[in-house]
Parts: structure tokens; sequence; C-alpha cells
């Protein structure tokens, strides 16, 4: 029995479809904010056709009352609040809570909360010894997906995806064991022994502490630095039905534990098109750093679309303004530098090619903007992260969207197992032919 899909906004104007004499009527899903809905749910059993739509560049497959985003005015929004309300003003366990739960939480909700998984972010002696067994070479997003797998075989109570205490259970551990993870998954890379996370330190302050002391030595972690880092994961931590997220409710939809569908999430995540695309900015920047910043030439490789070359760090499916959080980035990103004394060329660079690109007819036909992505690898940097550990900072800070939008699916009356339809045009029927005669 399919439920029918209901929006939230007022009064839509319902489609109808004509197809040669016949017509349907395809009822309204409505918005409160952004581009209503026709539900096509009835389209195959009524006209035996099916919608074609690559890449999913109009369909929506859900609807969600988390993140929205108007991409012609470059507008996020995470359960009604302005993005740049929440970097100025939350922190990310907070945003955290507003994400999963739906609204800002009281102080005691939010001490509870902080308290809850700041108890949690220890791994057990056995989970350090499997990562520590990974070869040193081993690409930490490859790590990162193997070891939230492998949260479920330490953590069997918490697996279940139709219990709701069991659900908390897995947010709570997600939430606490992922920065203490991927400090381990650096420190592993670099040749040095595993930390342990220190109660009461601070979520944030006790990721970077594990990420970069030096054992036997106090760290030296400027509050510039982890004010930054806060913000940066507050901007990553939700952005709709991108492609890691699609893919953490696609798997989920199976009924699939939230371990297994976030291990997927971080697998999608890894492409250089999503968010291996920060790293990849960086290495576009220092190779024409290396040509002799010769910025002209780059540009035209990268019109010419001479092997496939991108501008790393621009364009969006979905913003055609410039990205807001990208805007947020780059405004810090010379206080962060400076409070950390550090200089960077790349920077400049930046700075550069965006200069270029935005009054270069080329990116502008294409609404071609800096994206998310085009100055955190800058920060992260100065920061003292290298460049493969900057995917798994995205997906940590990610990690809140992508537990709220599976809880969502999961508690969705609406949500059936993803299958989408095809349009085969293959062979048609034919005889199999044997050995003798092939
Ligand atoms: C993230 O979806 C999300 O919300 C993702 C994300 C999130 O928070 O989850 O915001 C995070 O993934 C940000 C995007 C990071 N990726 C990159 O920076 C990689 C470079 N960007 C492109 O690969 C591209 O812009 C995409 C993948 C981001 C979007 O691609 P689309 O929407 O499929 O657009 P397209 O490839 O159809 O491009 C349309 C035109 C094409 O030119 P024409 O064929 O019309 O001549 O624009 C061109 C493209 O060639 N184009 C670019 C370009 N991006 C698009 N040309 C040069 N450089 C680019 N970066």
């Amino acid at each position: 029995m399919t439920v029918p899909i209901a929006g939230k906004g007022s009064s839509p104007v319902p489609g109808r479809l004509h197809l040669g004499d016949d017509a349907i009527d395809l009822p309204a899903v409505a918005a409160t904010a952004g581009s209503d809905g026709l539900a096509i749910s009835s389209l195959l059993a009524t006209t035996g056709k099916v919608t074609v739509d690559p890449g999913f560049m109009n369909t929506a497959a859900c609807t969600s009352d988390i993140t929205f985003i108007d991409g012609a005015e470059g507008v996020l929004r995470y359960r009604g609040y302005p993005i740049e309300q929440l970097a100025a003003n939350s922190t990310f366990l907070e945003v955290a809570y507003l994400l999963i739960h739906g609204e800002l939480p009281s102080h005691h909700r939010l001490d509870e909360f902080v308290e809850r998984v700041d108890r949690h972010m220890y791994l057990p002696e056995d989970f350090r010894e499997i990562l520590s067994m990974q070869p040193r070479a081993s690409h930490p997003m490859a790590m990162l997906g193997a070891a939230i797998q492998t949260m479920a075989c330490f953590y069997p109570e918490s697996m279940d995806p139709l219990n709701p205490a069991a659900v908390d259970l897995a947010t709570v551990l997600l939430m606490a064991k992922m920065p203490t993870m991927i400090s381990y998954i650096h420190r592993r890379a670099a040749g040095y022994a595993l930390l342990y996370p220190v109660r009461g330190e601070g979520y944030v302050r006790n990721f970077a502490r594990m990420t970069f002391a030096r054992p036997g030595e106090a760290a030296d972690l400027p509050d510039a630095l982890v004010e930054a880092l806060d913000t940066l994961l507050i901007l990553h931590a939700d952005h709709e039905q991108n492609c890691s997220t699609s893919t953490v409710r696609l798997v989920g939809s199976a009924q699939a534990n939230l371990y297994s569908s976030i291990s997927a999430g971080v697998a999608a995540l890894s492409g250089p098109l999503h968010g291996g695309a920060n790293e990849a900015v960086l290495e576009m920047l220092a190779r024409i750093r290396d040509s002799g910043r010769d910025v002209p030439t780059f540009m035209a490789r990268v019109k010419d679309k001479q092997d496939g070359a991108k501008l790393m760090g621009f364009g969006h499916r979905v913003y055609k303004n410039y990205d807001p959080r990208a805007a947020i980035v780059k405004k810090s990103a010379d206080r962060v530098l400076e409070a950390l004394g550090v200089t960077d060329e790349l920077l400049d660079i930046a700075r550069e090619v965006e200069e270029i690109a935005l009054a270069d007819a080329y990116f502008i036909e294409r609404k071609l903007y800096p994206n998310v992505d085009f100055y955190t690898g800058i920060i992260y940097r100065a920061m003292g992260f290298p460049s493969s550990m900057f995917t798994p900072l995205f997906a940590f800070g990610r990690l809140p969207g992508w537990i709220a939008q599976w809880r969502e699916m999961m508690s969705d009356p609406t949500t059936r197992i993803g299958r989408p339809r095809q349009v085969y045009v293959g062979h048609p029927k034919r005889d199999f032919i044997s050995w003798e005669d092939r």
C-alpha cells in the first residue's frame, strides 16, 4: 500500500500530463520554501511509462524538514536557521543536535548530549589494534569506511535500525568515536602513537590534540585553530540530498543498519567530484604555482576541456551563485592563517584564480562559482593537516547530517526500498548461439 506523499506548503498547483489522447493528474507536493513537487508514482501504472532523469537533476527522492538550499540566491539553512548565523553563534555539537533532533537544545539538553558524547570518545584496545594493522599507506577514506563498519562488530547492541534505543545509541557512538578514529587514521599514516581522548577537554579540542600532539609534549593548540575547525565542521554538517547523503538514504532504505549506511556515504564522499574536491583543489593550486603561476594558461586548459581539466572547487549542481559556505571560509581564511602565524602562497593563487574566473564569460555563462571546497583545504593545511586528511575532515563534518537524514528516512511512512527503474535499450530477445556455430 503506497502512502500518499504529503507536502507542507500552501495550495500548490497540481500537474496534468497529456500523453496522446490520455491525460493524467500529477498531485502536487507543496514545499514550505523552494520548488513544489509533482508526485509521479502513478505514472507507470497508468501510462506504462517511466521518467528518465540521469543524475536525478530534476528528481526529488523525498520530502525533508532538515536542510534548505536556494541555489539561485546562495542560501543554506539547517532546520530553518541561516548557515551564517549558526557559523557565527553556534558550536558543531549544538548544530549536530539541531540537525538530528530538529530544534536548538535547551542548556540542559545540550549539556546532556555533550557529556554523553564525551563519555564515549574512547575506542577499545582491540579496535585500536585493528586500525594499527592497516598498512601505513592506506587511503584514509578506505580506512574510515572500514572503521565505521567495524563499529557494528564492536557494538552489536546498537545495530537494529528499527529499535529507537539502538538508533540513539548508534547516533551517540558515531558522533563520539568519529573524531578519535580520524585522529588515529592520521597518526597511523604519520607513524605516531595513538593518543587517548581526555574527559572534559572539549570535543573539537580533544580531536585536535589527539591528532597533532607529539607523545610526551603538551599540545600547542591555539584557540583560533579549535574555533576555526569547529566552524568548518558546522559548514559541512548537512547539504540536503547530495551524492553521499542520497547514498546513506538509499542503503538505509533496505533497512541496513546506521553503520553500514554511513560507511556507504563515506565511500560516495571519497569521489573527487564530491568530497574529494578539497584535496584536488590544493593539488590544482600547487600545479599552478609550479607552472610559475601561469593562471591564464591553466584557465585556457579548463575552458578547452583539455584532458577533462576542471577548475576544482568551482561549480555546483545546486548553487548557481556563490556557495554561502565558501564565502564564510574565504572571509575567515586571512584571520585564521594570521592567528596561526602561517602565510600560504596558494591562498594568493586561489584569490587570483577566483578573480579571473568570476570575470570570464565561460564561468559566468555556466554559473560556476567557488563551492565549499575551494578555500577549505588552505585552512586545513595551515592547521597542519596533510591533504590526504581533508576528505575525512569533510566526512567528520557531514556525519550529523548523514545521521539526521537517515533517521528522517527511517521514520518517514512513505519510505520504500530505493529501486530506480530504467529504459532498456539493449538487444531484443535472441537465441543462444551454440559453440559449434560461433
Ligand atoms: C561538493 O551536491 C552537493 O551538495 C555537494 C556538496 C555537499 O556539501 O555535499 O556541496 C559538496 O561536492 C561540492 C562540489 C565539489 N566538486 C568540485 O569542486 C569538482 C569540480 N566541480 C564539477 O565537477 C561540477 O561543477 C560538479 C560535479 C560539482 C557539478 O556538476 P554538474 O552539476 O553535473 O554540472 P555539469 O558537469 O553538467 O557542468 C555543466 C557545465 C559543463 O560545461 P558544458 O558541457 O556545458 O560546456 O559546466 C562545466 C561543465 O564542463 N563545468 C565546469 C566545472 N563544473 C562544471 N567547467 C570547469 N570547471 C568546473 N569545476
